[in-house]
């Protein structure tokens, strides 16, 4: 069926003014509410959050954990099954992706002595704070806004201490082998998640991103290394003699900490955790109906910087898509595509059906052409290269190659991007949509450079923006959103149209930097979280940037049009690209500010787009327990306050109960 055309959606609500106040900014007609904050109990037996940093390390098992970041809402039956259509009683999949500060966990910040943690129960506190939490939210007897049902048999905490089975290709390998886990089968945590995604068959999907921030490796590691490992472990980031910007390592000889350095020891690789950095930066599925069931790291999809990994919409007889991000400067965009066609009976089967779909199949980079047409290359081994003979890395099986993917994407030639972070598919017309943050004269250089280092790149098609803001940014520092459609429309196809949706920029920049000319009522820079919503409303979220010198971060409502109905221009030293031509005030409005120094992300809605949750991560990041700079939550009803900042799920409704942004 023809999609419906995009003027059939209409925004509805007054464009919400830049400001840089401590609080969430709606539209008038709208209401905000609290849903969770960082230490709230979602158990029944533990007390309130005491502001004060006393809460026990045991306690984040069944407390709110710290800096949260994606989510999804699941509908719930009354038999506790997945009911997709369901507005009034949900599951809601929160990540806590790390923890902030850390001077709200703490009763007086993190204790390092020397580059060592002496109090090993605030160690154990921050593993215990990171990872996910799932809590049953319910709409009370009247109105659309929600509440955490404390005590739910569904509320439940995986950290980064919970057992997980390793699952895929890489189950089993000698890359896998830990003291914890000899057979390669199984570890403990996930570790750093940000975005996320969900299946068609009910369960959530939470990505490993940053986990350089809890690995160290020992010095004189390398020499203990075959000359292979040493090219993987330097080219995901992890040089001999690192400590770990958490030092998670330092804190003992009990595993709970030893197992955070990845080194070599004389004890052998199933004696030690000279692996364990192998066992992060996957997609882990999660099963929010059965809360005793064992997450699964889904190896299939590969290893990388996961930002998260967006589903195109499931349809039967045809493979299921992921999209994928890895966010860091110049990396990649993956696309998974399942060998097993979707089959609407697998609906409510858990990780049975993750099982079917996710652990086979094929995983793909993406390659921008300057024409507007892309690939995808398959990332299988003994195709393309992918071989035991290659000379940049000797790939010795599909273990090999998804755990090091990002090896593989090099000898691919894949396109080097401005930091891919969220994706989404377009349910009027399947056209899939990222959001590249920004970048930096460091990666992305000038397009006169004489020569390139490292793995520095010019302006490109896909990446043409190279200039200076006169703030002391350089780059590409605003961001873009990149789009593309498959051929035949199909997921599964190899090749793809592309443009370039929006560019970020500040009001005033020049049209040559403002390419989307944008204005006072629609103007972001470093678009990060991006979701579209079942009525095909893009919702766009933003992070830092070059622009919280003016405002807080925000998020915007869009009504997007299709691939190629932009103009041609030219970006500031970069090549002549698609011009989105979206940016309105009837097509790209703001909707909310966030806090001061916060993030926005995260964004979950109901079916009936009546109830919509976003995520406030760090809130007055930049301040401390001496000179604080925020006190939101709190000051959002209470301008007096001198509470401490918490990461926390909003809850945004309309007054008049009524669908959200329309
Ligand atoms: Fe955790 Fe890519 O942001
Ligand atoms: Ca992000
Ligand atoms: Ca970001
Ligand atoms: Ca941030």
């Amino acid at each position: 069926a023809p999609a419906p055309a995009p003027q059939e959606l209409r925004l509805g609500f007054d464009a919400v003014a830049k400001n840089r106040n401590d609080l969430v900014t709606v539209p008038a007609g709208y209401q905000v509410g609290i849903l969770h904050a960082l230490g709230d109990p979602m158990h029944w037996g533990d007390a309130s959050w005491a502001d004060n940093g006393s809460e026990s390390a045991d306690s984040y098992n069944r407390r709110i954990g710290d800096g949260h970041d994606g989510m999804h809402y699941f509908g719930l039956s009354e038999s506790g099954t997945f009911q997709a259509d369901r507005s009034d009683r949900g599951l809601l999949c929160v990540n806590h992706e790390y923890v902030v500060g850390p001077y709200a966990l703490h009763p007086n910040g993190r204790t390092v002595v020397g580059n060592v943690r002496t109090v090993a129960a605030e160690v154990e506190k921050e593993i215990h704070a990171h990872g996910v939490s799932i809590c049953e939210v319910k709409r009370g007897a009247t109105g659309t806004a929600m509440s955490m049902v404390r005590g739910s048999r569904y509320n439940r905490r995986v950290t980064s201490a919970t057992e997980m089975d390793i699952a895929g290709p890489a189950k089993g390998s000698a890359l896998m082998l830990t003291k914890f886990s000899p057979t390669g089968a199984k570890t403990r945590g996930t570790n750093n998640n940000c975005a996320n995604g969900y299946t068609p068959w009910g369960t959530y999907l939470t990505c490993e991103e940053n986990f350089l921030n809890v690995i160290a490796r020992a010095a004189d590691d390398d020499a203990r290394r075959s000359a292979k490992e040493v090219i993987a472990l330097k080219r995901y980031g992890l040089p001999q003699n690192r400590r770990s910007p958490y030092l998670w390592d330092t804190a003992g000889s009990d595993d709970l900490f030893a197992r955070w350095s990845s080194s070599v020891t004389a004890a052998g690789a199933a004696q030690d955790y000279r692996n364990v950095f192998n066992t992060f930066g996957w997609v882990v599925e999660i099963d929010p109906f059965n809360p005793d069931s064992t997450p699964v790291k889904r190896t299939a999809l590969g290893r990388f910087n996961h930002e998260g990994a967006w589903p195109a919409p499931a349809v039967a007889g045809q493979p299921i898509v992921l999209y994928m991000g890895d966010d860091a400067r110049n990396e990649y965009i993956y696309k998974f595509v399942s060998k097993a066609p979707w089959d609407p009976a697998d609906v409510g089967r858990g990780l049975a059906a993750g099982a079917k779909y996710l652990d086979e199949g094929t995983l793909y980079v993406a390659k921008f052409g300057a024409d507007g047409r892309g690939q995808w290359i398959e990332l299988t081994h003994g195709k393309n290269g992918l071989d035991a003979a290659n000379t940049v890395y000797p790939f010795a099986d599909q273990a090999d190659v998804v755990t090091h993917a990002r090896l593989a994407g090099d000898v691919l030639g894949a396109t080097k991007m401005d930091r891919p972070e969220w994706g989404a598919v377009n349910p009027r017309n399947g056209e899939a949509y990222m959001t590249l943050t920004n970048n930096n004269a460091g990666n992305r250089v000038a397009p006169t450079a004489a020569s390139l280092s490292g793995r520095q790149a010019r302006p490109d098609a896909a990446n043409p923006r190279f200039y200076d803001d006169g703030e002391g940014n350089t780059g590409n520092p605003n961001g873009h959103i990149i789009r593309w459609r498959e051929d035949g429309g199909s997921g599964a196809a190899t090749a793809f149209t592309w443009d370039i949706y929006l560019f970020g920029a500040e009001e005033d920049a020049p049209a040559e930097v403002n390419l989307s000319g944008l204005t006072a009522v629609n103007d972001f820079s470093s678009p990060d979280g991006l979701s579209f919503d079942p009525r095909g409303l893009l919702w766009i979220e933003t992070d830092d940037g070059a622009y919280t010198d003016v405002t807080n971060c925000m998020l915007l409502a869009a009504v997007p049009g299709q691939v190629g109905d932009g103009g041609a221009a030219t970006a500031a030293g970069g090549t002549a690209t698609l011009k989105g031509a979206n940016a309105t005030a009837d097509t790209v409005r703001r909707f909310l500010v966030g806090p001061v120094e916060c993030e926005i992300t995260g964004i979950a809605i109901t079916p009936d787009a009546r109830t919509l949750f976003i995520n406030v991560q760090h809130p007055g990041e930049d301040g401390s327990l001496a000179a604080p700079t925020s006190h939101w939550p709190d000051s959002q009803g209470n301008a007096a306050s001198t509470r401490r900042p918490r990461s926390a799920t909003v809850v945004i409704t309309r007054t008049d109960g009524g669908a959200v942004g329309v």
